[in-house]
């Protein structure tokens, strides 16, 4: 671990993310705005420049809000950004990334693929010296430091997520698509003080997801709550909310954490099954209802 001395100062750089989002961190930590100068050649390559106006970054440490949405276009980049950040003396660099790409290839699931999360856990952790973000994709690995072996610190959105239902859905039964959603749908539903269920789900391939029919019948007058991590083609959702229509249940509300989606699936998401979507603002996305940066600053 880097440690970094009482005098050290503090920058904040913005790597894409939500100039809302990187102001309220620079007010809460007293820290200042490094400017940087991004550019992408015309041949594609990557061009970065840390514009340091005099001072001197020496011994200091640096946080560098992110939005690593799509990261294949943007972690080389990331990667040139701290390898120049060292050169100048920076000591200490930390990733606040509230969306961890790379996380749900978890394992080989078919012969001859390569398990990614590792590749990008192994090569993130050489040059960050630690990772803050938002309910990553943990299913098959227990925590973060089974595959980074830097620093990390995990920061959950069930508060904010229970909060937002509290004042807003208050017949709501909350319902995780498949198993994997159960350690969210569960946290937020003990803070709502609601029931909940979860059902099982038949992946056949990118787009082609079946999920169980529920036993919900009991919650026809209550208004269905879908809880997942991810909406990513919207698929696990729309299917879900099929069932639940067909099961006899109103419209559901589907809450993800993080809205990783296409606007095109997020339209057809949005075509008649479901009542509204609504995320976590990890990802900047015109269903963002939910703030996360309070709870993202408290743990800074
Ligand atoms: C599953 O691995 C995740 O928790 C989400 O259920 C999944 O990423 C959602 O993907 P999609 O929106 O493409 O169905």
């Amino acid at each position: 671990m880097t440690l970094i001395t009482n005098n050290s100062t503090t920058e904040i750089i913005n790597f894409g993310a939500e100039d809302e989002s990187v102001q309220q961190v620079c007010v809460s930590l007293k820290a200042t705005l490094l400017v940087i100068e991004y550019h992408r050649f015309p041949d594609g390559e990557s061009y970065v420049r840390v514009i340091d106006e005099g001072k001197d970054l020496n011994n200091s440490r640096v946080i560098i809000v992110s939005n690593l949405h799509q990261p294949d276009d943007k972690m080389l980049q990331l990667y040139f950004l701290c390898e120049t950040l060292r050169e100048m003396g920076v000591t200490r660099i930390e990733l606040l990334a509230p969306y961890l790409p790379y996380m749900r290839q978890d394992i080989r699931f078919k012969p001859g693929e390569g398990i990614t999360s590792r590749y990008f856990a192994t090569w993130v952790s050489q040059f960050v010296d630690r990772l803050v973000t938002v309910d990553p994709h943990l299913h098959r690995y227990k925590t973060l430091a089974d595959i980074y072996s830097i620093e990390t610190e995990l920061i959950h959105a069930s508060d904010s997520i229970a909060k937002w239902i509290e004042n807003n859905v208050a017949d709501a039964i909350l319902i995780g698509p498949d198993s994997e959603s159960e350690q969210w749908v569960k946290a937020v539903a003990e803070k709502a003080n609601r029931p909940f269920i979860v059902l099982e789900k038949i992946r056949r391939g990118d787009r082609d997801v079946e999920v169980s029919v529920p036993d919900a019948v009991r919650y026809q007058h209550c208004t269905p709550v879908l809880i997942d991590d991810i909406i990513s083609t919207g698929k696990t959702m729309l299917q879900t909310a099929v069932h639940l229509q067909n099961a006899g249940l109103k419209k559901p509300i589907c809450i993800g954490v993080h809205a990783v989606c296409a606007d095109s699936d997020y339209r057809q998401l949005m075509s008649g099954y479901v009542e509204k979507v609504v995320s976590c603002n990890t990802i900047p996305h015109e269903s963002n209802g939910i703030n996360i940066m309070p709870t993202i600053i408290d743990r800074l």
